[in-house]
């Protein structure tokens, strides 16, 4: 779905040029679900606005569904295969009712209304906002307003979705909320993830995490393989789930248990094993 070959990107600052990515290479499969993480500055946001050919590699190439984003032809196919959704759901809102907000997207794509019309119910539908068609966004919460903008992506029918730290702004319902969508749409409809976030508990039941430090991949694996390397981790500012660390205390103690628990559940379970 997103192929990054060897790309090098650096912006201009202060006349210096800083390398933010060097070298970098992803590929993210179709119908996977892959949360990227990583410490403030570590190049999560500029890999996403490369995806969207918001930015443009300065050497190496990406392709979203075999299509080079350094392509102009293929800028708008890019938008409409794999939408972005961002941090702050106030600067995705772009109408003052719900339905139109959700509609501005698959109108700019040059939809037939009637199309629209269902396309529209059916996505509000899926992001659990039916019944707000004609409620103005600017009344909804955090939560509802970011599944207002990811509806608005879903519109456009994309194969895939990169989320920008979507629930950053949230409070924990919303954030339960939104991320709840997400696993849904990759489950039920299929479509490819790709969630930026530095909560660790949103990674826990993604296919693949990928750990960024410096524009460079540190850690790349299955969120078990990921959270049980706690010293990497911390060594570059992140932190494991509370269980991963309490199995490698006990670990330490000379209890048998396995040191790649991730999850609340899966502890109850070895801890009741144990007795
Ligand atoms: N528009 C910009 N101009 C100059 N430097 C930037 C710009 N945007 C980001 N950077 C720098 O690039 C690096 C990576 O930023 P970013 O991709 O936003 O990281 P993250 O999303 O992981 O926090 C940081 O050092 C940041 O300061
Ligand atoms: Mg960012």
């Amino acid at each position: 779905m997103i192929r990054a070959e060897n790309v090098s990107f650096k912006y201009m600052r202060n006349e210096e040029m800083n390398h933010v990515l060097k070298d970098f290479n992803i590929h993210v499969l179709d119908g996977e679900f892959v949360v990227i993480m990583g410490h403030n500055g570590s190049g999560k946001s500029t890999f996403a606005k490369l995806t969207n050919a918001i930015l443009l590699p300065e050497s190496g190439d990406i392709y979203v569904a075999d299509m080079n984003t350094k392509n102009d032809e293929n800028l708008w196919a890019i938008r409409e295969k794999a939408g972005m959704i961002f941090q702050n759901p106030d600067n995705q809102i772009v109408a003052t009712m719900v339905e139109e907000d959700v509609a501005f997207g698959p109108e700019n794509l040059g939809v037939d209304p009637e199309e629209i019309r269902k396309r529209v119910d059916r996505v509000l539908k899926i992001v659990n906002m039916d019944g707000y068609q004609t409620r103005p966004p600017h009344m909804l919460s955090g939560g509802q307003k970011q599944r207002i903008a990811i509806a608005g992506i879903l519109a456009m029918s994309p194969d895939c979705i990169i989320l920008d730290e979507p629930t950053a702004m949230l409070d924990p319902s919303g954030r339960i909320e939104v991320l709840d969508i997400i696993h849904r749409l990759n489950q039920d409809e299929n479509m490819t993830v790709v969630l930026i976030t530095h909560f660790m508990n949103e990674a826990i039941h993604a296919d693949r995490v990928i750990v960024l430090d410096d524009g460079h991949i540190k850690l790349t694996g299955a969120p078990k393989e990921v959270f049980s390397k706690i010293n990497e981790m911390q060594a570059i500012g992140l932190d494991v789930p509370e269980v991963t660390k309490l199995a490698a205390y006990l670990k330490s103690e000379g209890i048998d248990i396995p040191s790649n628990i991730i999850t609340l559940e899966e502890m109850i379970s070895e801890l009741c094993r144990l007795k």
